[in-house]
């Protein structure tokens, strides 16, 4: 079973490739904690979990699902597969760390690059759209492998850490988590329609239509309100302003 969190489609389009290569089923990671529901695996069969690099690390809201999910048992393999603009840093400790507090052992994960999306801090944009295709059309072969090793329960980590990875996981990271995850700097320009379809893109169910939208609380910076925005009326502070967009749309239901 393949279970994602994604903002603005890469990770669900490597879960989904992922999923079909495998022969397995896929859903998102979230729904399993929203309902409270267990999730129900076969003998033997692999648990992967599939999510994008935020700030070089996991995003919070997948740390704490993983603390949540239930499984009918122990899963007979764990893996990880993040999907990145560039590098993930120490991604791949800080995830195997969160699987060992829960007693479970990580035994393999992958790093996907796959089109940027953050655009919130000066100097980061989204990629040209050259480059985003290029990244797509590697991902397949990125992919074939990936399920290669699972297939053969391959103990292996295979992630593209970057330079300075601890300073970027470890330093930076937190600094990231406390002052730049925050809703309180959304706000739509007079482009707005009020069409709604960001209230339907947020995977954490963050905003509502009030005539225009508005930001809740619990928000994880994924920027599928940004990116999906049909009128691009969707600004983080100053610091978006006359950046790119880029959104996956979904293949199949
Ligand atoms: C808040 C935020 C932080 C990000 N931090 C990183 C990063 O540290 N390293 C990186 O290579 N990409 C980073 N990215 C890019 C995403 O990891 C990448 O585009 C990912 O594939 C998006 O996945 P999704 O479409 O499933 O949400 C970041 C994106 C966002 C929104
Ligand atoms: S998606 Fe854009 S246009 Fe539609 S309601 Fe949200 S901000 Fe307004
Ligand atoms: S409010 Fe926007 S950035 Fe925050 S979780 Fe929802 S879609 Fe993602």
């Amino acid at each position: 079973m393949v279970l994602y969190f994604s903002g603005t489609g890469n990770s669900r389009r490597v879960a989904e490739c992922l999923g079909e290569k495998l022969n397995e089923d896929v859903f998102p990671l979230v729904r399993f904690i929203e309902t409270d529901s267990v999730c129900v695996l076969k003998e033997h069969e692999a648990l992967g979990i599939v999510f994008p690099v935020y700030s070089w690390g996991p995003p919070i809201v997948v740390l704490d699902a993983l603390t949540r999910l239930q499984t009918c048992h122990v899963p007979d393999f764990i893996y990880f597969v993040c999907t990145c603009g560039d590098d993930v840093g120490k991604t791949a400790d800080i995830l195997k760390n969160a699987i060992a507090h829960k007693g479970w052992e990580c035994e393999a994960g992958f790093s996907v690059m796959m089109p940027n999306t953050y655009v919130c801090l000066p100097g980061f944009d989204v990629d040209s759209e050259r480059l985003a295709n290029l990244k797509l059309c590697n991902m397949k072969e990125r992919i074939a492998f990936i399920a290669k090793c699972i297939t053969e329960r391959k103990a292996v980590f295979d992630c593209h850490e970057g330079m300075f990875p601890h300073v970027k996981s470890y330093l930076i990271r937190p600094l990231f988590n406390r002052f730049l995850i925050s809703p309180k700097r959304f706000r739509v320009t007079n482009n707005c329609i009020s069409c709604g379809k960001c209230v339907q893109v947020c995977p954490l169910h963050n905003i509502r239509l009030d005539g225009y939208p508005v930001w809740g609380k619990h928000c994880t910076m994924c920027l599928a309100c940004y990116h999906h925005c049909p009128e691009h009326a969707v600004e983080y502070g100053l610091w978006s302003k006359g950046k790119g967009q880029f959104a996956l749309k979904e293949e199949r239901g």
